[in-house]
């Protein structure tokens, strides 16, 4: 059977990173599931939707091709939008989107599709509860709302994008609210994944604990 690491968490709880670190040092495919639903979101914004075009965004998410390279880049119908998809536009709109249940079935599937036949690690938001509920390994990451901030504006600093560290803490706690309220796939700490605050934890500490995990047996 193909190994599962699978891992939830709330935004800039440190997921994306210490999942490429985990995927590079334990030769695992690393599947950003939360890209596949800014690569939705790019693609309506591109088509001019809004959330009142319910219909056509779910018909768009079935109609993309989605694809991500071994170095983590993502293709939107054959383009590198690996940088477009993480900017304060599609971030603003990717919540709402990702909110929308048959855009979900459509995501989940997808999913489900990139892992068949590989060693996997996945991060988002429903990955332990409704992506993969039996994977070998199940991680929730947290860390407090301001230290995920800080975080989320750093790295926004260091891409060049352009928000201010009171946006990002407003993104933030927004993304928070969509992400544990959605009618499917809502972000859900359960007792059968390892709960690691990362708040105190600097991003080695964290990856070496959960590779101990993984590696342990
Ligand atoms: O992890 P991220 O910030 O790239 O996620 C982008 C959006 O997609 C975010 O609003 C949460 C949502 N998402 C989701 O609903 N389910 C996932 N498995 C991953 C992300």
């Amino acid at each position: 059977m193909n190994k599962i690491v699978a891992i939830d968490g709330p935004a800039g709880s440190g997921k994306g990173t210490i999942t490429q670190i985990i995927a590079d040092k334990c030769h695992l495919v690393n599947i950003d599931t939360g890209a596949t639903y800014r690569c939705v979101a790019l693609a309506a914004l591109r088509h001019g939707l809004t959330l009142d075009d319910k219909e056509a965004i779910i018909d768009l998410s079935s109609k993309i091709n989605i694809t991500f390279d071994e170095t983590g880049h993502v293709f939107l119908d054959g383009e590198d939008v690996s940088e477009e998809i993480r900017g304060k536009e599609v971030t603003t709109f990717v919540s709402p989107v990702s909110s929308i249940v048959e855009v979900r079935t459509n995501m989940v599937a997808l999913q489900r599709q990139m892992a068949l036949g590989h060693d996997v690690i996945m991060e988002g938001r429903d990955i332990t509860t409704v992506v993969f509920p039996n994977a070998q390994y199940k991680f929730y990451l947290d860390a407090s709302l301001e230290e995920r901030a800080k975080r989320r504006y750093a790295q926004n600093q260091e891409k060049g994008i352009e928000m201010s560290y009171e946006e990002v803490l407003d993104n933030i706690k927004k993304r928070d609210y969509n992400d544990m309220h959605k009618e499917v796939g809502s972000l859900i700490r359960t007792d059968d994944a390892i709960y690691i605050d990362t708040t105190n934890m600097t991003i080695d500490e964290v990856a070496n604990k959960m590779i101990n995990i993984i590696e342990g047996d």
